[in-house]
């Protein structure tokens, strides 16, 4: 099967977890527009969604489901979203998209994470794929030499020849070189660090299930 099978694959099987009647939190990428796709065959059953970036939102209404303000909605029973790296005990390394912000936010107030990601995605320790950080503009030189002092090289992300400007208005590092042997110390130290607005280490807001496409099908991984 190819990625983009395997990633069809999982996006169908996280319908299962979307609870009838509720509004469910949907995340940012490749895979979840799979799985915006396929939640668009049971739009009648939800009262709609929280969504994690402007692509996905654009992606939810053009298929006519509606999205609420994270603001208005308490707590979420569900939030499905991809990552760039999922390791055995449900941690992630995500924000490959530069929504990471948006993404920690929704699955903060949701009460069940469920990674899709096709089996690329599971590692035995995250750090290989560049760690996403977004950042406020005036802090990046600083944060480049502090990722430096631990060893790393930090980029700002580019497009167009421009700094990447996420939906929040902030700029991405991507940090490469990083062995991430305690990830929930590591978000903790770096989510600390001035000027940082989101470190793409999701390990407070781990995953609790992760639905993994492979050649031999859907595995479910429980952590
Ligand atoms: C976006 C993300 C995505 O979940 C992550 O990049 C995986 O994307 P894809 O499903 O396209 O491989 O964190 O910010």
């Amino acid at each position: 099967m190819t990625q983009n099978e395997l990633k069809a694959l999982v996006g169908q099987a996280a319908l299962k977890y979307v609870v009838p009647g509720e509004i469910v939190g949907v995340g940012t990428g490749s895979t979840v527009n799979f799985f915006i796709d396929a939640l668009a065959t049971m739009k009648d059953q939800i009262k709609g969604a929280v969504s994690s970036s402007e692509a996905s939102t654009l992606r939810l209404q053009a298929l006519g489901i509606p999205v609420f303000d994270s603001n208005a909605v308490e707590r979420l029973s569900v939030y499905i979203d991809g990552a760039d790296e999922i390791d055995h005990q449900g941690h992630m390394v995500k924000g490959g998209g530069a929504a990471l912000t948006r993404e920690k936010i929704v699955a903060a107030q949701s009460q069940q994470f469920v990674c899709i990601a096709d089996e690329s995605k599971l590692v035995n320790a995250l750090g290989a794929f560049p760690l996403p950080v977004e950042v406020i503009p005036m802090a990046t030189a600083r944060l480049v030499r502090q990722f430096a002092a631990m060893g790393a090289s930090a980029a700002v992300r580019m497009h167009d020849g421009r700094p990447l400007v996420t939906d929040n208005g902030q700029h991405i590092l991507d940090v490469r070189g990083l062995t991430i042997t305690d990830p929930v110390a590591f978000e903790n130290q770096v989510s600390q660090w001035p000027g940082v607005v989101t470190v793409g280490v999701f390990a407070l807001q781990k995953a609790q299930v992760c639905l993994l496409g492979t050649a031999q099908g859907v595995k479910t991984l429980a952590f």
